[in-house]
């Protein structure tokens, strides 16, 4: 479909075409069905009535040609009558015409006849018949009177024909003039109608290509509303995108300023190294360097992907146990190395499943058990727990850190917060991307000091899936 204009014009027409013809065709059928009965019962009268004047064989003789002679001035006469319509005249005379009769006496002769009725006498068939006389066709009434006299009504089939159909040949020619007009009107009210779209259009297209606010839908039809608001979800998303592009290159931009100037640093002070010894200390400050450019990196690529806007509509059925245990198997050989006890709780909630996403919820325990292991001392202990509650599944991890002060716990939350006087390195970053992962599973998290003691109880809470089958479907 090339234009929505023409392709409802087009059809329009079609539907009203059919839909005109359709009546005129069962006008047609039903025409005949009333005309016919109309047009034979007028032969019936006539033969009847002739049957009546000519009732005496003697009177019926003797006054044969004079009845033949007023029949004959049967159309002269009438123009005497006083008549406007000319066309109504002509119609008149037509007609007249067109009903011919024959009276025949019982020895077979001929006694009266209209002007124009057919010259050959064929016999014709008792009452309602059809017979063509020298090529024409004609409908036929033969009337035998008591006194043995036939009389034969004729009728043009031509012009039985003309009567039936005449009105409706007229309406099609009606029609199909009216077709014109009408698709210049269809044509009219179907192009006022899509004025607005054009004006949408023409609004998008005007705009400067960093304007991404909503189109107005004030004047919008209804039907195409439906698309306008999703052109403006559209924008609204691709908004979302520029400015978390925009953030990310920015925040890249500041963040890794630091380290490639400390890296820069290293590879002046190798430069000037002689030993090889000295060199190799230098190339592996140089190395923690990049990791820890690649750490921010990746901290900062996590969090873009995270954020509240992002329409992460990835979501599965995760299983929430088998991602604890995963991520606690990655951490184990870190955490080994500095002699620390990882653990998890015996009841695991083996079935436990949340909707959400998968790489998210690895990232979220991932970020929780780095810093865990990170901030604590050596020879501690780290213990994980997942609970299954009513209608929400709980993790927790609990260290034997430092903790952190009761004010800050709210602050840690933010974006490139660090403890001051922390002495590992990190980007600030991890507790953000927790945060906006837990908003994103419709979570809770909460930083809690540890019973009896100096550590971090982190517990996050995740919704139970509902109805798992309405989320899968
Ligand atoms: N388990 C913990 N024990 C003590 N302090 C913590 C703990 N977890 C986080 N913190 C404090 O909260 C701050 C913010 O933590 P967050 O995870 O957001 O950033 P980071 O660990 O410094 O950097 P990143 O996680 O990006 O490597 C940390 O710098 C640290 O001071
Ligand atoms: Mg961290």
């Amino acid at each position: 479909m090339r234009s929505i204009r023409q392709f409802l014009v087009a059809n329009l027409l079609i539907g009203v075409l059919f839909a005109t013809n359709l009546a005129i065709l069962s006008n047609l059928y039903f025409g005949y069905k009333t005309i016919r009965p109309h047009l034979d019962a007028q032969m019936v009268i006539m033969a009847y009535s002739l049957d009546a004047f000519l009732q005496d064989e003697a009177y019926a003789t003797k006054h044969a040609s004079g009845v033949n002679a007023r029949v004959a001035h049967f159309s002269t006469a009438i123009q005497s009558f006083p008549y406007d319509d000319q066309a109504y005249l002509d119609e008149l005379h037509r007609s007249l015409d067109n009903i011919q009769f024959k009276v025949f006496n019982h020895r077979g002769q001929l006694l009266a006849s209209s002007p124009n009725a057919p010259k050959l006498n064929r016999a014709a068939p008792m009452g309602f018949g059809t017979t063509t006389i020298h090529q024409e066709k004609w409908r036929t009434f033969q009337l035998v009177t008591k006194k043995n006299r036939r009389i034969v009504i004729y009728h043009p089939h031509h012009t039985r024909l003309y009567i039936e159909e005449n009105a409706n040949t007229k309406a099609i020619i009606i029609i199909l003039l009216t077709i014109p007009p009408l698709g210049l009107f269809l044509w009219i009210i179907i192009s006022r109608s899509l004025v607005s779209i054009g004006q949408a259009s023409r609004e998008i297209k005007q705009r400067a290509h960093n304007n991404l606010n909503p189109i107005s839908t004030d004047n919008i039809p209804v039907e195409i509303k439906p698309l306008i608001a999703e052109i403006n979800s559209l924008f609204d998303r691709l908004h979302s995108n520029f400015l978390r592009e925009s953030r990310f290159a920015a925040d890249a931009a500041h963040e890794l300023k630091t380290p490639l100037a400390a890296l820069k640093t290293h590879v002046q002070v190798a430069q000037s190294m002689r030993t090889a010894k000295e060199i190799k200390t230098c190339l592996d400050k140089i190395n923690q360097g990049v990791d820890r450019a690649n750490h921010t990196i990746d901290q900062l690529l996590t969090l873009s992907r995270t954020m509240p806007d992002v329409h992460m509509n990835a979501h599965t059925l995760v299983p929430l146990s088998q991602v604890v245990k995963q991520v606690i198997a990655e951490h184990a050989p870190t955490a080994l190395k500095r002699d620390i006890a990882l653990s998890l709780n015996d009841q695991l909630p083996e079935d436990a499943v949340i909707f959400g996403h998968d790489i998210a919820l690895q990232t979220l325990m991932n970020n929780l058990l780095d810093n865990a292991i990170r901030y604590s001392p050596d020879q501690t202990e780290i213990h994980v727990t997942l609970m299954a509650d009513h209608d929400e599944y709980i993790l927790e991890v609990v260290d034997q850190g430092p903790g952190i002060p009761q004010a800050l716990r709210e602050r840690v939350f933010e974006r490139f917060y660090r403890v001051i006087g922390t002495q590992q390195t990190g980007t600030g970053l991890g507790l953000n991307i927790v945060h906006q992962i837990v908003a994103l599973h419709k979570g809770r998290i909460t930083l809690d000091s540890v019973d009896g003691g100096t550590g971090l109880k982190v517990r996050v809470t995740l919704p139970r899936p509902q109805d798992i089958h309405t989320h899968i479907d």
